[in-house]
């Protein structure tokens, strides 16, 4: 295990991880369960992954909890993962001696008004907590964020030639948070699907067989790693 108190490891992690938690249906169909079943066994995968990434010391964690594509998904299945949600935020007092500080982005216009609430108190409750930034990304879609960034900045009346990379970084949802350093995705597919696809420019990747409510500690270990055994360039030589 990755411990706080070595400071050459300590060094090498990255500052932030993003995770797409792929794989629940897969993993219930296998078990021939439900594929709420699934998501309830990501759940708890995710709570395991965020507090072990707390406790090595990761700076920030961003999760793809639910896309603006996902709502295609039969209203049963969208109503499930709802209901995980707001059981996970109903249940937030529970967590608070984890230390973890919590910010949802995405379109949350589109979410029923009482999770929108939970969100905003779970957001506030958290804010002062010093252990890792959690981004929940929920009705999230990276083209969607680009457009929702442009369009603040056309409101606020920003001239064109002011507008550069910073300025647009600015805008979006994870504004004032360092860009992923490193991207997670099991589940055996190897793309991005819309997320953070401005702030991954420069990311680093890494992809696994393994379905999301089978990922462990271990796991985030063999992936942590592997990034830390790589070079960054960011372009240069
Ligand atoms: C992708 O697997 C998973 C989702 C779209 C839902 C993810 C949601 C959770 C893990 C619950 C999160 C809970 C909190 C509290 C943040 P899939 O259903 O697409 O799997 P498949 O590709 O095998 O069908």
């Amino acid at each position: 295990m990755f411990r706080k108190k070595e400071p050459e490891v300590m060094r090498d992690l990255p500052t932030h991880v993003a995770i797409i938690m792929d794989g629940n249906g897969r993993w219930a169909k296998r078990r021939h369960l439900p594929r709420t079943a699934g998501h309830a066994a990501g759940s708890k995968t995710f709570k395991e992954i965020a507090r072990y990434a707390n406790k090595i010391g990761i700076k920030y964690l961003t999760v793809y909890a639910f896309s603006t594509e996902n709502w295609k998904r039969p209203e049963e299945e969208v109503k499930n993962i709802m209901g995980i949600l707001r059981d996970y935020l109903k249940d937030i007092d529970n967590f608070k001696d984890e230390n973890i500080r919590l910010k949802f982005i995405g379109d949350l216009t589109r979410l029923d008004s009482d999770i929108v609430e939970l969100i905003a108190e779970a957001e506030e409750k958290s804010k002062n907590a010093t252990g890792t930034h959690l981004n929940i990304a929920l009705n999230y879609g990276g083209r969607d964020e680009i457009i929702h960034a442009v369009k603040s900045m056309m409101n606020e009346n920003i001239k064109p030639e002011d507008i550069t990379e910073q300025v647009l970084s600015d805008h979006l949802y994870t504004a004032g948070q360092p860009d992923p350093d490193f991207i997670i995705r099991p589940s055996g597919e190897y793309r991005l699907s819309n997320f953070l696809i401005w702030q991954s420019a420069y990311a680093e990747y890494w992809f696994s067989d393994i379905l999301w409510p089978d990922f462990k500690p271990k796991h985030f270990e063999k992936a942590l790693e592997s990034y830390m055994g790589r070079n960054r360039r960011f372009g240069g030589i």
